[in-house]
């Protein structure tokens, strides 16, 4: 039969993260600024079969949606069989992949084929040579060519852009000239403090309610929640295509509505971006057996903590997203 995840706090848990490898080929100033290396007795990531054996789990859970994130996804030449695996899982209803887009135009359509419904690409700047400055990588107009053939496609696209002090103005107009005709929901997400960029935090740091204010007077409109929604306030206007998504960590309620768990691709459990170091099932996946491993993320789940420590000005375990899959 089919359980449900809930915690002390009353939330409940139909969505897993699931990272699929901690490497990266970007360089993204707030993340990983000297690019990727593997720590020292970093162990493989999970397989296929072996992430299918988490998601198996989850499912029996009661998860209902899984997005495969990283690192970089894309890094992993079997990412549409992992994708497959996650559409194949009975429970599951929706598949989805957050991505940096580097390879987006080659390999969406069989992203698509393996059973993709869902795409969060990460753009922080639609200027072409601010992009490149952020993440090391010239390559902004084919991630751009690879985001319309994902919408041609019919898959439901986000676009990730994180907050910076720096410019804010001008790029926030320049994404609101792009969604005045473009279909896609673009998520600012406030930056966060990691183990790793405490320097760069203090300097770039924008708070969210700064843009929110901008929006609601220009006549954005705060949309109502779906009951099972995650954190993200979402808004929307009558003359324009795309809708705007809010990340606010920092916001003191950010919490209550926390709707998701992480694996991480060495096969720990994250109860949440900012805490432990991660719980590990990797025995009970390397095993295979889904009944114990259901039953020990059962038990795990009911010590979630209320919130993240970012609210108390920490950042736990956490040295930087690329190893907890954001
Ligand atoms: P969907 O609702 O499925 O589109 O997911 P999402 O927006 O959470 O997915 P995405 O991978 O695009 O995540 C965007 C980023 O928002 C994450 O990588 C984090 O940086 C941030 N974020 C998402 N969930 C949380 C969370 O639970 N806590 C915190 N602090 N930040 C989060
Ligand atoms: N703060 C906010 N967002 C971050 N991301 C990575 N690191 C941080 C951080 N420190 C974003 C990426 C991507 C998403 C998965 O997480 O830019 O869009
Ligand atoms: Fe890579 Fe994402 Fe980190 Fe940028 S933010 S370096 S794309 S893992």
């Amino acid at each position: 039969g089919q359980g449900v995840l809930e915690d002390g706090h009353g939330r409940r848990f139909y969505y897993l993260r699931l990272s699929v490898t901690d490497a990266c080929n970007f360089r993204c100033d707030y993340c990983l600024p000297e690019g990727y290396r593997a720590r020292a007795g970093e162990a493989a990531p999970l397989s296929v079969a072996e992430a299918a054996t988490a998601m198996r789990a989850f499912a029996r859970l009661g998860t209902r949606k899984v997005r495969l994130s990283g690192g970089e996804p894309s890094l992993r030449a079997d990412l549409p069989d992992i994708i497959a695996a996650a559409r194949n899982t009975p429970g599951i209803r929706r598949v989805a992949v957050t991505s940096n887009g580097y390879k987006l135009p080659k390999v969406i359509d069989e992203w698509r084929r393996s059973g993709l419904d869902q795409l969060n690409i990460s753009i922080d700047s639609l200027d072409a040579a601010e992009f490149a400055r952020i993440t090391g990588h010239d390559c902004l107009p084919r991630i751009r060519t690879g985001i319309d053939r994902a919408l041609e496609l019919g898959v439901q696209t986000k676009v990730n852009a994180v907050l910076l002090s720096d410019g804010a103005t001008e790029r926030l107009q320049q994404f609101l000239d792009w969604l005045r005709d473009t279909p896609v929901t673009l998520r600012f997400i406030e930056l966060m403090q990691t183990g790793d960029n405490r320097d760069y935090f203090a300097s770039n740091h924008l708070r969210g309610d700064t843009i929110e204010r901008q929006l609601i007077e220009s006549g954005w409109q705060l949309l109502p929640r779906a009951i099972d929604a995650g954190p993200a306030r979402e808004y929307a206007h009558p003359d324009y295509r795309g809708s705007i998504g809010l990340i606010t960590p920092y916001s003191r309620d950010f919490c209550q509505s926390c709707n998701r768990l992480r694996v991480s691709a060495q096969g720990k459990l994250h109860l949440c971006l900012f805490a432990d170091a991660g719980l590990d099932l990797r025995e009970e996946i390397r095993r295979g057996d889904v009944a114990a491993l259901a039953e020990r993320i059962q038990t795990l789940v009911g010590g979630k903590a209320a919130s993240h420590y970012l609210q108390q000005g920490q950042t736990g375990a956490t040295r930087n997203l690329s190893v907890i899959g954001g």
